[in-house]
């Protein structure tokens, strides 16, 4: 069973000592990086970041990290409030075996309690040339737009 729990002072360390695979380094920030990204976010940014350990609850093991934003202002590509998933990942040791899909359950379950304030959309932006992540987003349920001159799409879920 996969927990999604606070990045807390008692596990940034373990956060930040999770990697992807060397192929997939140009798809995701390092964690270290998106955590900087959150504080800064948090204290002058117009998204609202809540960082996560993708926890395998059974091993008590960090696998993964994933950091839901809340805009309540929208941007320019989605001009109403939103809630997005700002960054997901699995360690490389410990993906295909099922962490991903279920951690983004867990955020979907997450935003559906508006914990933030409300809003009718769930994003995601990624490149299509990030085949799993395209595959993860589907098969959750996301319609995924028209990709842009980067090849770079917004995935979009009602919630
Ligand atoms: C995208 C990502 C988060 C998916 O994480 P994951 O934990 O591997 O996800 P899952 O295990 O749920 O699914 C991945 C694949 O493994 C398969 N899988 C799941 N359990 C499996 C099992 N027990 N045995 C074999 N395959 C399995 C899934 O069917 C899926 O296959 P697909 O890619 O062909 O659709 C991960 O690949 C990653 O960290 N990528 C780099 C970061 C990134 O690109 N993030 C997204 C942009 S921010």
């Amino acid at each position: 069973m996969v927990e999604l729990r606070p990045i807390t002072e008692e596990n940034f360390e373990d956060c930040i000592s999770l990697d992807v695979r060397e192929e997939q380094q140009d798809f995701i920030a390092e964690n270290m990086c998106s955590l900087a990204e959150a504080y800064v976010a948090m204290t002058c940014g117009p998204v609202v970041p809540m960082p996560y350990g993708v926890y395998d609850a059974e091993q008590d093991n960090m696998v993964g990290f994933l950091m839901i934003g809340y805009a309540e202002e929208g941007d320019e590509d989605l001009p109403e409030p939103f809630y997005c998933i700002w960054r997901i990942m699995t360690d490389a040791n410990c993906q295909k075996m099922g962490y991903g899909t279920a951690a983004l359950q867990e955020a979907i379950k997450i935003v559906k309690e508006m914990p933030l304030g409300e809003a009718k959309k769930l994003c995601a932006a990624y490149s299509l040339d990030n085949g799993r992540a395209n595959r993860l987003f589907k098969n959750a349920g996301f319609v995924v737009g028209e990709p842009n001159e980067d090849n770079n799409v917004l995935a979009v879920l009602d919630i």
